[in-house]
């Protein structure tokens, strides 16, 4: 069934705060340590780095905060949905135990900086709940729940929740948290700036060079700095090879005002591919309630509106919501070996550093990220950096990986052959975004409300797959590492530094 969508396309998040307004870089600044991308990896380094006595400058190619992390649902929780058994069986009880024991910190430290700096963001405690509404699912829940309380997770196993639907079972953990990110974030970036250390928006990074000092070079000019730190989601830096170690998977959330008295209380998230994840926040007089899902690889999918639709039908079916306020989508970086990929950016390398593979538990994973890099740069030693080691052997061979790898290959080869999906200008109606073939060369075409053309090359400037249309962001997406554009062809999303290239109309 086609219903049209209700509410504002913004995430509630960036909708409720200030923009934050840094300048851009316009001199040349010399700081201890450059940090490539304001989302919360980055500013929660440079902020550690910063209280550690290091001068740092975050570089940001848009607006601080408003990438993934201005997108999240921004659940901070050790609960991961279902990890704990599985690190167990794929990596062995030691390093399982390091994965907890490092989010758990994180989850403390987190807590901990919102009380020492009184930062005002919505924070609230909560129980966090992994739940399981067939008895099918009940297997995984139960072995998660040993897998938890065997590493010393607040873990049990429960039946009744808060969600006003029956379910089989689920998994709780207790003493969780959850907060307003953007006004958590922008409370960080202006603790950062100040005593030699910066904050430079609307600045792209284009490369960073290792050197005594290392060169970082934007497109407004340099910054030497003795150390470098990536946190680009996807690194924008290709040597490390974390676009193929990893793959980027797009996910949507709806919002719909609730009042007090039916706001669950909780944080859940379903088990399984096909999961919901719920949470609330403070909203007017009562709660937002907000409702994310239907993940798929990043271009792998044009009719995005539908992942919309299937939200809000939720909603009405499970909270009987009658109308939605808001509706938002973004993207993370999923680490074939669920565990992110912290350090190095390669064995050569001393002096880059990288922070990605978070997929999809960044809250407490950038905080464990922070921690991790601030003691490599300070020379210090640090419990969990060999588990998360950007360097370590990785699965290439794993079947999700080599799934992935293939899918990119068939991408590369064969969107050029059969990505035609229509053959003249003439047949791209207002709205619509479709990839051409014009003389041996694929170009992405956008016709706007008003009839305007706006045309692209269709080729990715990462590694020159072809790009994908998708309906609901009206933007050009790679299914290959996904980077995103607009479209008139701007960067949106890494690992791309470069536009797509203008054609003719
Ligand atoms: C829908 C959704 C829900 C989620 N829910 C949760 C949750 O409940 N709990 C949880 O723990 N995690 C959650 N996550 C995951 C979490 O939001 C992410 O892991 C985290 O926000 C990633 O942070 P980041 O700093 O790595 O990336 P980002 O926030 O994307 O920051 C990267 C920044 O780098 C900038 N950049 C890119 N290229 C350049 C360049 N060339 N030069 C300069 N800057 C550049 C970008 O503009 C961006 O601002 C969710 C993710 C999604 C998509
Ligand atoms: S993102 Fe790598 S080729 Fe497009």
């Amino acid at each position: 069934m086609t219903t049209l969508l209700t509410g504002k396309s913004v995430s509630y998040w960036i909708d409720s705060t200030h923009t934050a307004a840094f300048q851009p870089l316009d001199q040349t600044v010399t700081v201890d340590v450059a940090i490539v991308g304001g989302g919360i990896a980055g500013l929660t380094t440079a902020l550690l780095l910063k209280q550690a006595g290091k001068t740092v400058a975050v570089l940001e190619s848009e607006q601080i905060a408003q990438g993934a992390s201005g997108h999240t649902t921004a659940k901070i929780t050790t609960l991961h949905q279902l990890i704990y058994a599985d690190l167990i069986k794929d990596l062995g009880e030691d390093k399982a135990r390091l994965y907890a024991a490092s989010n758990q910190a994180a989850l403390e430290k987190i807590i901990h900086l919102i009380q020492a700096e009184s930062i005002d963001c919505d924070f609230s405690h909560q129980d966090a709940y992994t739940f399981a509404e067939s008895a099918d699912q009940l297997g995984a829940i139960k072995d998660e729940v040993d897998a938890a309380l065997r590493l010393g997770l607040p873990a049990s196993f429960v039946q009744q929740t808060h969600l006003p639907f029956p379910i089989a079972g689920a998994i709780k953990f207790e003493h969780q948290a959850q907060f307003h990110v953007r006004k958590y974030l922008l409370h960080l970036a202006h603790k950062i700036v100040g005593d030699g250390s910066y904050v430079f928006e609307q600045t792209r990074v284009h490369t960073a060079s290792e050197g005594d000092p290392c060169c970082v070079k934007t497109e407004r000019g340099e910054i030497q700095a003795q150390n470098v730190v990536v946190t680009t989601n996807l690194p924008i830096l290709d040597q490390g090879l974390f676009f193929a170690k990893t793959f980027p998977k797009r996910s949507y959330i709806v919002g719909a005002r609730i009042s007090s008295e039916r706001a669950p209380a909780g944080m859940f998230i379903g088990a399984g591919e096909g999961y919901r994840s719920i949470r609330t926040t403070p909203y007017e007089d009562g709660q937002l309630l907000l409702i994310g899902g239907e993940g798929h690889k990043v271009g792998s999918r044009s009719d995005t509106e539908l992942a919309y639709q299937a939200l809000e039908e939720y909603g009405r079916q499970r909270f009987n919501i009658d109308t939605f306020d808001y509706r938002w989508s973004s993207q993370d970086v999923v680490s074939f070996d669920k565990l992110p990929y912290i350090g190095k950016l390669t064995p050569i390398n001393h002096r880059i550093f990288v922070a990605t593979g978070f997929s999809l538990w960044g809250m407490t994973n950038s905080m464990v990220a922070a921690m991790i890099l601030t003691d490599a740069i300070l020379g210090r030693p640090n419990p969990w950096a060999s588990l998360y080691d950007a360097t370590r052997a990785t699965p290439f061979l794993t079947r999700t990986s080599l799934e992935e790898n293939l899918d990119v290959g068939r991408h590369w080869l064969g969107d050029r052959i059969t990505a035609l999906q229509k053959s003249s200008l003439a047949e791209v109606g207002k709205g619509e975004g479709a990839i051409l073939t014009v003389d041996g060369n694929q170009i992405a075409v956008y016709r706007d409300p008003e009839g305007k053309l706006e045309i692209v090359s269709a080729t990715c400037s990462h590694l020159g797959c072809i790009v994908n249309w998708n309906s609901a962001e009206k933007s050009w997406d790679c299914p290959c590492h996904g980077a995103r554009f607009t479209t008139a062809g701007k960067v949106v999303c890494g690992p791309a530094v470069h536009d797509l290239e203008q054609q003719p109309s």
